[in-house]
């Protein structure tokens, strides 16, 4: 039997943690950490996720602005907005909710934020700082800190002599997750779809972690007996079995058969996906405390 690390309590135990930094923050220096977020176009998926970080910013105590844009948005426009947001003083932290629709440069868009309010960590220069150890002054992509933080409370601080094994190499997952185990000194594989033997590659691993948007493909026999299983995946899949026509979601890995072999694994949903979203009030949080040039919290 597992340990099911609960993300859901963890991420409440970070909320409560901001909530309690932007009090101080306001009390010290009349600062309100302020979080815009961009959506363009009408995905149902992407609504319900920047309806609940705008939400969430609000319930934090930040100012929070979103900006929803038409699904014909143009480049310029929508360059021209994150500009406006980059020059205004009382916003920390922006986020351009991906995918973007097809037609437009979504990269351009990323560098364009300024490095210091870019509270997805997808800047150059905020990934550059998290290769080179540089923790003090950049931003780290939420999915992978909040990710981080459930696998500190199962193997504590120091991962020292452990293996761990990313599958997946996305630059808004898989890489940042690699350079932050490596940071607590684990001993990091980076696999994906062209590692040879990846059931192999990933029974040697001490911390297993999941990122692929497989539904279901890591099985119990691709997982070492007492791994902490780090499932970041979130699947739609058919339920037939809740009704004609339901769905469910899953991990990336087979849950049923994994939890009995893990040590500690996190469930789909309520494991990972709660973390991302106190993670970005952290990062915001953290902009905040820069620019006022106080010391940021840590979480
Ligand atoms: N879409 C899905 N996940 C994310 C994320 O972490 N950040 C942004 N900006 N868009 C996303």
């Amino acid at each position: 039997m597992a340990t099911i690390i609960n993300g859901k309590d963890v991420a409440a135990s970070v909320i409560a943690q901001i909530k309690s930094a932007t009090a101080d923050l306001q009390a010290a220096s009349a600062v309100q950490p302020g979080l815009a977020v961009i959506l363009v176009g009408a995905d149902p998926a992407s609504q319900a996720y920047v309806g609940s970080k705008s939400k969430m910013a609000k319930e934090c105590g930040f100012k929070s602005v979103q900006h929803s844009l038409p699904e014909d948005t143009r480049q310029d426009d929508l360059m021209a907005l994150v500009a406006e947001l980059n020059a205004d003083p009382t916003i920390h932290g922006i986020l351009v909710q991906l995918p973007l629709p097809k037609h437009l440069d979504s990269e351009k868009v990323i560098q364009s934020i300024l490095p210091e309010k870019d509270v997805d960590g997808l800047h150059v220069v905020n990934a550059g700082k998290l290769a080179t150890g540089d923790s003090a002054t950049g931003l780290i992509s939420c999915t992978p800190a909040g990710a981080l933080i459930l696998v500190r409370q199962i193997r504590g601080d120091d991962l020292s002599g452990l293996n761990a094994v990313v599958i997946g190499r996305s630059n808004l997952f898989g890489k940042p997750m690699g350079q932050l185990l490596l940071s607590k000194n684990a001993t990091v594989t980076m696999a994906h779809s062209r590692s040879r033997d990846l059931p192999g590659i990933c029974a040697t691993a001490d911390i297993l972690v999941a990122a692929v948007g497989r539904p279901e493909m890591v099985k119990a026999d691709w997982v070492k007996p007492g791994a902490t299983v780090i499932d970041v995946g979130i699947n739609r899949v058919p339920a037939p079995e809740k009704g004609e026509g339901k769905s469910k979601l899953v991990g990336d890995c087979d849950y049923a058969s994994c939890e009995p072999v893990a040590g500690a694994i996190t469930p789909v949903p309520g494991g990972v996906g709660p973390m991302t979203i106190a993670m970005l009030m952290a990062n915001t949080v953290i902009a905040a405390y820069r620019k006022a040039g106080k010391r940021a919290p840590n979480f």
